[in-house]
C-alpha cells in the first residue's frame, strides 16, 4: 500500500484531498526519466502534500515556486533540504535569512561573482576545456562525467581559490561522495574529509601572503568585512563548503544532461556546431529544459498560502524542474526549442534573494563547452548499448554518459 493510500505520516492540518504520492527522491521512474516524472507534476493541483521523505508540500506552478522562493517573510531557509537533516551545519548564505544574509551575500555578489570580480574566467575556462580536450579527443570515446563535466567547475574551483590542481582527484573523490554515494557514512565522510581540507589550508593561507595571481575568490574570503570586521574562520570555512557543495556538481549536472540531448539530436546539436551564434539563446533553452535543483524551504510561521493552510516548520519543495516544466508557461515543455520567445524567463537559478550568484560563472563555463566541445567530437553520440541512469536528489544527475564519435584516423 502507498503511503498516500496508507495515511502514515499525514498531519492533522492537510486535507486529505491534497494527499498524493511523490518521492522526489526515490521513485523508481526518476532512474529512466526524470522528466516525464517532472512533467506529471502539470496534471496535479496546484499545491499538493506528499507523505513520502517525512512529508512535504510540492507547489506545481513556475509563479508559486518563485513566490515560495521570494517570500522570506514566509518561507524561511533555516532548512533547504528534504527529509530534514537535524543539526546539519549552517552554510553561509544559503541557510541565512534576512536581514542578516544581505551581509555575506553582498561578498560573494561583489568580490566573488560579479563579471568584474571573475575577470578572466572566460579565458581560463577555456583554456581549462582544451586541455581535458587534449586527453581524450583522439581516443573517439569517452565517459564524458568524469573525463571533463566533473574535472572542468572543480580545476576552474582550485585556480579561484589559489590551490593547486594536483588536488583534483582527492576533491573529485570528495564530490562524488558528497552527491553519488548510496551510503549516509560515505556522503558524511566525503564531507567530513573537504571540511578537514579546508580548514587546515584556510589555517595556512590566514597567515600567509594574499594571492598575486588569480585566486580571487580566495582573497575575497581573506579580505571581506562584515560589521566592519574580517570574517571569522568558520564564516570563510563555511562560504568555501557553500562553494564546493553549490557550485561544483550542480555545473556537472547541468553540461551532462546538455550533452546527453545534443548527443541525442543531430539537429540541434548540428545547429549550435553550424551557428555558434545561437549559442547564447541554446543555453538559455537547454537551462529551462534540463532544471536540476530541487530545493526547499521551511514555512516560518502558520499561514494560509494561496488557500492552504501550512503549519510552521513544514516543508515546501521548490523544485526547478517542475517550474521550467510548467506547460501554462513554457508550452510543449519536453520540447527544446532554441527560438522558444520566452526561453530566458526560466527558474534553473532560483528566484528572490538566494538566486544563484554562480549564474554567470556557470553560463560561461557551459557556454564555452559548447563552442569548444561539439565542434571536436565530430558526430559525438551515446556508445552502443549505453544505458543512461539518473539520480534525482537536491542535484537531478546523470550517473554516467558513455559517448563515442569519429576519431581521426592516425
Ligand atoms: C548550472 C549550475 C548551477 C545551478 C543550476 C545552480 C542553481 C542554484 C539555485 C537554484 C540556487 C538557489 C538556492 C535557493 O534558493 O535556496 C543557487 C544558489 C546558490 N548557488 Fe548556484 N547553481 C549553479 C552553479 C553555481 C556555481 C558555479 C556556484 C559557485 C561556484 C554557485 C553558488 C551558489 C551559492 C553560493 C548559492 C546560494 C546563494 C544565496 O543563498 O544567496 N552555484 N544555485
Amino acid at each position: 500500500m502507498s503511503n498516500a493510500a496508507s495515511g502514515v505520516g499525514i498531519p492533522a492540518h492537510v486535507p486529505p484531498d491534497l494527499v498524493m504520492d511523490f518521492d522526489f527522491r526515490n521513485d523508481p521512474r526518476l532512474r529512466a526519466d526524470p522528466w516525464s516524472v517532472f512533467n506529471a507534476m502539470n496534471d496535479k493541483p496546484d499545491i499538493f502534500f506528499s507523505p513520502a521523505l517525512g512529508g512535504y508540500w510540492v507547489v506545481t506552478r513556475a509563479e508559486l515556486v518563485a513566490e515560495v522562493m521570494r517570500r522570506y517573510d514566509l518561507f524561511s531557509v533555516r532548512n533547504i533540504g528534504i527529509p530534514v537533516v537535524q543539526g546539519a551545519p549552517v552554510v553561509i548564505p544559503n541557510n541565512l535569512d534576512p536581514p542578516v544574509h544581505a551581509k555575506y551575500r553582498r561578498i560573494l555578489s561583489q568580490q566573488m561573482f560579479s563579471p568584474q570580480a571573475l575577470g578572466s574566467v572566460e579565458q581560463d575556462s577555456r583554456q581549462l576545456t582544451r586541455t581535458l580536450l587534449e586527453r581524450f579527443e583522439r581516443s573517439g570515446a569517452c565517459e564524458f562525467v568524469e573525463a571533463y563535466a566533473r574535472p572542468l567547475p572543480v580545476l576552474s574551483f582550485l585556480q579561484m581559490m589559489d590551490l593547486p590542481s594536483e588536488r583534483l582527484p582527492e576533491f573529485m573523490s570528495w564530490i562524488r561522495g558528497i552527491f553519488h554515494s548510496a551510503a549516509t557514512e560515505e556522503r558524511a565522510a566525503g564531507f567530513q574529509h573537504a571540511h578537514q581540507f579546508l580548514s587546515h589550508w584556510l589555517d595556512e593561507r590566514m597567515t600567509g601572503p594574499l594571492p598575486v595571481v588569480g585566486g580571487h575568490m580566495l582573497a575575497a574570503l581573506l579580505t571581506a568585512q562584515v560589521d566592519g570586521r574580517r570574517l571569522t574562520k568558520d564564516e570563510m570555512l563555511s562560504i568555501a563548503l557553500m562553494l564546493l557543495v553549490g557550485g561544483l556538481d550542480t555545473v556537472t549536472s547541468q553540461m551532462t544532461h546538455i550533452v546527453r540531448f545534443l548527443a541525442e539530436s543531430p539537429p540541434h546539436r548540428q545547429r549550435v556546431i553550424d551557428d555558434p551564434a545561437c549559442i547564447p539563446d541554446a543555453l538559455e533553452e537547454l537551462l529551462r529544459r534540463f532544471g536540476i535543483s530541487n530545493i526547499a524551504r521551511t514555512v516560518a510561521r502558520d499561514c494560509t498560502f494561496h488557500g492552504v493552510a501550512l503549519k510552521e516548520d513544514d516543508s515546501i519543495l521548490c523544485s526547478t524542474p517542475i517550474a521550467n516544466l510548467d506547460a501554462r508557461v513554457f508550452p510543449a515543455p519536453l520540447t527544446v526549442d532554441f527560438d522558444r520567445p520566452n526561453r530566458k524567463d526560466h527558474w534553473a537559478f532560483g528566484a528572490g534573494i538566494h538566486l544563484c550568484p554562480g549564474a554567470y560563472l556557470a553560463r560561461v563555463q557551459i557556454r564555452v563547452m559548447l563552442e569548444e566541445v561539439l565542434p571536436r567530437l565530430p558526430h559525438v553520440r551515446l556508445a552502443p548499448r549505453a544505458t543512461i541512469e539518473y539520480v534525482s536528489g537536491g542535484t537531478l544527475a546523470i550517473k554516467a554518459l558513455p559517448l563515442v564519435w569519429d576519431a581521426p584516423a592516425v
